[in-house]
Formats: C-alpha cells, sequence, structure tokens
C-alpha cells in the first residue's frame, strides 16, 4: 500500500518528486491556492485552533489523523486510491479492455470538461459557506463545518492534479480558472447553478450536505468506474472524505427535528407561529428548505435524455454508480420509459442514464427522510416530510420551466406563481430562519433550534473546545 510523504511540500501518494516537472507546476499553483483560501475560505477564522483531521494513508481502516492546527496549515495534498491490479473497463463498449494510464486523444476534451465540472463544484461550496462561521449554532458544528472546507480544498487539489498531470497546457490554464471563477459572482460564476445559490443559513448548509454533497457522491462513484484510471482511483478516495459530509447533513437535519419535537411537546402544540416563538424551526418550514435543496441538486444529474449520457457510458469514460451490481453493461439495446410534458417516451437507455442516476440517488435520499419520519411518528404526529417530485422546479431537461406541483402534477402557471411560497422558502421563512442564526461558542453549548448531537468527535465529548478561537 503506498504510504503519504508529509515531509514533500505537497503532501502526495503519486511519487511527485520523481517528476520535476510536474512538481514545480503544482508547486507554482499551491501559493495561488493558499491565496484563493485566504480571499475566499472562511472569512475571519484563519487564526483559530481547529481540531481537525487529515489523511495519514488511503486505506479504508484508521485513514485519519486527528489534531488542533489552524486552517491555513492544513496539509492539502494528492492521494489516489491504491491501483487495482490488472484493472478492465467494466462497461460500455471497450468493456474487458485494460484500463486507460495515459487520456486516449478522442476523449481529451470531454475527459477535461467533465474534469474541470467536478472541480469547480469543490471550491464553489467552500465560497458559498464562507460566511457561516459567524453564526454558527455550537463549536461542534463550526469544526465540522472546517472539516468540510478543508476537504473540499483537497478535492479541489485531487481535480488539479490530473488536470496538470494529464492535460498539459490545457489542463494548467483550466486550474488558474478553477480561482479565478467565484460563488455567485456576476461575471465569472461558478459552472452549476446550484452551486451559485447563497448560503446564508445553517438549515441551508444542513440541506445542502445532504442533497448536494449526495449529489457529489454520485459523480465521484461514476468516476469512480471510469476506464481512465487516475480519474479512478482519485475519485475512490474523494469518497471516504464525501461521507463525512452527508453524515453532516443527516445529522444536522434530525437534531433540527428532534430539537423541533422537544418544542412541540412542551407547548402541546404543532402551531407554526408558536414554534417560531420559541426559536424553534417548525416543520413545514423544514420541507420547504427540502423542497428547495433537493430539487436544485436533481438539476445536477444533467438532462433526462442526454446524448453526452450516452457517449460518456459507451467510451467508458463515465459509469453508472455501482456498475457491477447491474447485469448489462453494454446498454447497445435496451430501451427506458420516461415521463415528459408530451407523455411518455421510450428511449435508448444509453440516454437515460442521467435519469438513471436521478434515480437511485433519489432512493438514497429517502434514507434520511424515513428516519425523521419515524422520530415524528414516534412523537405522535401526522406530519411527514417528503421528496418533492424529480419534475418540480427543474431547470434543466424536458420538465424545464414546467409548471409542476411537488407531487409532480402539471398545474396551471398562475397557481404554480402563487403556490411556490408555500413549497420553497419564502423572504418571511429566511428571514426568521436567519433570525435564529446567532452564534454560540461556549464549548457544549447548543442553539435553541438545534439539539446536540449524540456524541462528539473521535470519541472526544460534546463539550470538547473543538474550535479555539482565543
Ligand atoms: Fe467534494
Ligand atoms: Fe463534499
Amino acid at each position: 500500500m503506498s504510504s503519504i510523504d508529509y515531509a514533500e511540500k505537497i503532501p502526495n501518494n503519486v511519487n511527485l518528486q520523481n517528476d520535476r516537472t510536474l512538481q514545480r507546476a503544482l508547486e507554482h499553483w499551491q501559493p495561488r491556492f493558499l491565496q484563493w483560501w485566504h480571499e475566499m475560505g472562511p472569512a475571519d477564522f484563519e487564526s483559530a485552533n481547529v481540531y481537525l483531521r487529515t489523511a495519514i494513508s488511503v486505506d479504508a481502516q484508521g485513514w485519519a489523523h486527528y489534531g488542533t492546527l489552524r486552517m491555513p496549515d492544513y496539509r492539502w495534498g494528492i492521494f489516489l486510491a491504491d491501483p487495482v491490479a490488472d484493472r478492465r473497463i467494466g462497461f460500455g463498449d471497450q468493456m474487458g479492455q485494460p484500463v486507460w494510464q495515459q487520456v486516449p486523444g478522442e476523449y481529451r476534451s470531454t475527459l477535461r470538461r467533465l474534469i474541470v465540472t467536478q472541480g469547480d463544484t469543490e471550491p464553489a461550496s467552500v465560497e458559498q459557506q464562507r460566511m457561516l462561521g459567524h453564526t454558527c449554532p455550537s463549536l461542534y458544528d463550526l469544526r465540522n463545518l472546517f472539516q468540510i472546507n478543508v476537504e473540499e480544498g483537497r478535492h479541489l487539489w485531487a481535480m488539479v492534479y490530473l488536470l496538470h498531470a494529464y492535460f498539459g497546457r490545457d489542463g494548467r490554464e483550466e486550474a488558474e480558472e478553477l480561482l479565478a471563477r467565484h460563488s455567485g459572482d456576476e461575471n465569472k460564476p461558478r459552472i452549476l447553478t446550484t452551486f451559485n445559490e447563497p448560503m446564508l443559513d445553517w438549515l441551508s448548509l444542513f440541506c445542502f450536505t445532504y442533497f448536494t454533497d449526495r449529489d457529489g457522491k454520485y459523480q465521484l462513484k461514476s468516476f469512480a468506474e471510469s476506464a481512465f484510471d487516475p480519474l479512478s482511483r482519485t475519485c475512490r478516495f474523494m469518497l471516504t472524505e464525501e461521507a463525512h459530509h452527508m453524515f453532516v447533513g443527516e445529522t444536522g437535519i434530525s437534531r433540527v427535528v428532534k430539537r423541533t419535537l422537544e418544542v412541540m411537546k412542551e407547548l402541546g402544540t404543532d402551531d407554526p407561529a408558536r414554534i417560531r416563538a420559541r426559536s424553534a424551526i417548525d416543520l413545514p418550514t423544514l420541507q420547504k428548505y427540502l423542497n428547495f435543496w433537493c430539487s436544485s441538486s436533481l438539476d445536477l444529474f444533467g438532462s433526462e435524455i442526454s446524448s453526452n449520457s450516452a457517449s460518456n457510458f459507451a467510451s467508458g469514460m463515465k459509469g453508472r454508480p455501482d456498475e457491477t451490481t447491474y447485469d448489462d453493461h453494454v446498454l447497445r439495446d435496451k430501451t427506458m420509459k420516461l415521463g415528459t410534458p408530451e407523455g411518455e417516451q421510450e428511449v435508448p437507455m444509453l440516454n437515460a442514464l442521467n435519469e438513471v442516476m436521478r434515480e437511485s440517488y433519489l432512493k438514497d435520499c429517502e434514507i434520511g427522510l424515513k428516519r425523521w419520519n419515524r422520530m415524528i411518528e414516534r412523537a405522535g404526529h401526522a406530519f411527514r416530510l417528503t421528496l418533492p417530485s424529480s419534475r418540480f422546479r427543474r431547470s434543466i431537461g424536458p420538465w424545464a420551466g414546467v409548471p409542476v406541483d411537488t407531487h409532480g402534477k402539471m398545474i396551471d402557471r398562475a397557481e404554480y406563481e402563487r403556490c411556490l411560497e408555500d413549497w420553497i422558502p419564502s423572504e418571511r421563512d429566511r428571514s426568521f430562519v436567519g433570525s435564529l442564526m446567532k452564534r454560540v461558542i461556549e464549548p457544549g453549548k447548543m442553539a435553541a433550534w438545534i439539539a446536540p448531537p449524540e456524541r462528539g468527535i473521535n470519541n472526544l465529548a460534546i463539550e470538547h473546545e473543538y474550535v479555539n478561537l482565543h
């Protein structure tokens, strides 16, 4: 197993010191990254001491080392999962042939675009979250936010390594651009819409890490199947980091639900106004946040019918998540029925792979919903949280711009416009949630709208001082 060399300026397990040109190019990019972190990373927390985990090896058992450090001193580096001996292409028209250690010329621009699009989301999320430290509900949560931020920074490194190592001058230029675009920037926005949405409160953060980081998981899983082996190995290691981000989302929402149920019990009511008066988030408001972030994240899978998805699969560039669990890996003579506003359409399966991925993603999203609904049911309430239909509020694909309710039923446009503020957070909802965002930094204390976690980080107490702000 390859170990990570921390004596190097850029920690890595890819023998960077044996490739001086690449090493120099990345060492040239490194100060730019640090400058970006300084300008666009968690604002005003550069001197805070944070209890962070750092990768020390790439195997699944105990890869992490925990310690207290300042975020700018985090050892961002290049870590690939170990190679699989004699790995073969697992799907598409070249199935069974050896995987690629270099980029085949005919796939070069497509692969570069896929890597750049993935890479762009990583720093984008750090930029979106940069002000949240000021309103943390606890030191435990503050530390989790920062852990996610440094890891998304490392995910940027993961993609920049591929661009530098395999795409020559174009790749180096793209690596510069990844630091030049910014979330929400009018002139140079991030590539994907979800990553330009403002994130002003922690309820949005928990929904984002639940839904949008989960989209990340699905993208990484499909790249882990790729015939381009360095991409596969890079993404396999990123997935081990990604799990924590979704944990933060799922447990964050659980704790919101738990706290709300406590307040409902104390007050003996489910009246949103009275729950809000006690500084808790009523369940209908939570539902609106789920609707917003889920529908936004569904667009990230792309159009239901897509010739790109077909060629990416057929060529071996991008598989389905958990490709081995399917029977047919070529899909040349399969079709799929898709619902469109014009009625049902039968399309070649290869062209419907975005939808296949979106459906398995939605199934994965259900897991948290079940858990939260069990809590609500056990507390004796009839209310149930749900996922919106995958046709709701879409801006990509055949359902883009079609007025559809959260159950997927086509409705009159005027009615849609009128109801929208019952389905996604209104200005009033956002300002109410915003009013709850007051910073709590006494060790072990929680803001009024969220219950404490079940346990601390790495077996430490919940009261541990996870971030020392001096
Ligand atoms: Fe990431
Ligand atoms: Fe993530």
